[in-house]
């Protein structure tokens, strides 16, 4: 059996493990909360608090969330006039400082996050890193600071090429590395001069793509490329179709200690419906995205903190194994009049206890669609000849509705590999389906309790 689980996980390729910037942070994808989705440049040390204290209220740190990221705008309007120049916080609105904000965050057991641009000013024209990286790096040290996110504004035409990109980055991963403290390296150069190419020895997460939008699939010239390969505009206004149709070919560049960032998520922001919502939460979960909450967590509805905290879904971003789904399979949707209205992706992947099935319906109609394990995930092939499958997204208890911990339904009877499984999606739905392999002549509760014993090599 132990075997047959080893044939199950080969997806994984030793020589790109290797390369990923192996110091212990950022196995598993970053989760946390970042202010600029909602608040932009708003922002000051009670806001800040104010959500991290929300976001233990709504049990989120439990379920994983721990980096408080402060965005754009703490800055005070200039650098210490004073060699060596040290960053300062804005002393109004960050009125106790960077450092106590910092210590009052640990206390409640959260993480901080600050941000900064490889360039002479941040997006927001506040002060910028480019020249300061080792300063600015040392003065997060002593505030206790634990995450960097590192954007590309202002940065006087260093890029274009590989190399130039790689080094203007490069000088803050060491710049970090040098303090001796731990920070996340959260590279946001928007997917320029192919990141995912130089980026997993430096840095722990890289942006892949313009900024996203809260929007399904909405158009907007503001986010040009069709391709994020080669894209010479990343822009912003992306939405999250977009986003994830951009990051289809280069899922497969993540892998523990080195993640594909989709951008923060926008679920609860009102942009999208639930079940596009749903969709949004799932890909950036199985595609092994950092999860960064984007959304006022002291206003959110009950819907919000349901899809957010769906223990499945982020299990499976949480997987040991790290290993991001793919897409297999993209098949065209056309209306009556023979035009194409959208597709339907099957992406699939390995978990440490089985394998997970997403099914994407981006058509403005429901789909029925059948697949087998075999079919959509052929590592499967010969390792079970029969699972349990769990619907991540179907309720426990159909009369609650949508609510905290009523997610997972297991689908009836014992499934074989090649078995074909009627699904119905959704229009803008995902579904998303876990497969447990069974050992011969076991069935439910037993059967789960036997995959798991497998995995801690027990049986
Ligand atoms: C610095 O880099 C080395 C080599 O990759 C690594 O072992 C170490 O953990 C890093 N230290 C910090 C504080 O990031």
């Amino acid at each position: 059996m132990r075997l047959q689980l080893a044939v199950f996980f080969v997806t994984s390729s030793l020589s790109k493990l290797i390369s990923a910037k192996d110091d212990g942070l950022a196995r598993t994808p970053p989760m946390g909360w970042n202010s600029w989705n909602s608040f932009g440049c708003n922002i000051n040390a009670d806001m800040i608090l104010g959500n991290a204290e929300s976001l233990i209220d709504a049990g989120l740190d439990k379920l994983g969330y721990e980096y408080i990221v402060i965005d754009d705008c703490w800055h005070a309007p200039s650098r210490d006039p004073n060699p060596p120049y040290a960053p300062r916080a804005d002393e109004n609105r960050f009125r106790i400082g960077i450092k106590a904000l910092a210590d009052e965050i640990h206390e409640m057991g959260l993480k901080l996050g600050i941000y900064s641009s490889a360039g002479t000013m941040t997006c927001a024209k506040q002060f910028g890193s480019l020249g300061y990286e080792e300063i600015d790096a040392q003065t997060y040290k002593e505030w206790g600071v634990d995450y960097v996110k590192y954007d590309n504004c202002y940065n006087e035409g260093q890029a274009g090429y590989d190399l130039v990109s790689y080094n203007r980055y490069a000088k803050m991963s060491h710049a970090l590395n040098a303090t001796g403290r731990p920070m996340v390296y959260a590279m946001c150069n928007w997917g320029e001069d192919g990141t995912w190419n130089w980026a997993p020895t430096i840095a722990h997460t890289w942006r892949m793509s313009g900024d996203i939008m809260d929007s399904y699939d909405e158009y907007d010239d503001r986010c040009p490329c069709e391709s994020a390969i080669n894209c010479k505009l990343p822009g912003f206004h992306c939405s999250m179709m977009r986003i994830l149709e951009y990051a289809a070919p280069l899922v497969q560049k993540a892998g523990p200690g080195q993640w594909n960032d989709l951008d923060m998520l926008e679920v609860g922001n009102g942009g999208m419906t639930t079940i596009e919502y749903q969709t949004h939460f799932s890909m950036w979960a199985l595609i092994k995205s950092p999860l960064i909450l984007g959304n006022r967590l002291w206003t959110m509805d009950a819907v919000t903190l349901a899809i957010i905290s769906n223990k499945l879904i982020i299990a499976m971003n949480q997987d040991a194994l790290g290993m991001p789904v793919n897409r297999v399979k993209k098949t065209l949707v056309k209306n009556r009049q023979g035009e194409v209205e959208g597709n339907v992706q099957i992406w699939s992947g390995p978990l440490v206890d089985g394998a997970v099935v997403g099914i994407v319906n981006t058509s403005p109609v429901a789909q029925t669609i059948s697949y087998s394990i075999a079919q959509v995930y052929p590592a499967a092939r010969g390792v079970s000849k029969k699972y349990k499958v769990l619907d991540a997204w179907g309720l426990k208890d159909s009369s609650l509705g949508i609510a905290v911990d009523n997610w997972g339904k297991w689908l009836d009877g014992d499934i074989s590999e090649s078995g074909l499984m009627a699904v119905d999606i959704p229009a803008h739905g995902t579904v998303v389906h876990k497969w447990l392999p069974l050992a011969p002549g076991l069935s439910g509760t037993a059967a789960t309790e036997n995959s798991q014993k497998v995995m801690k090599g027990e049986l």
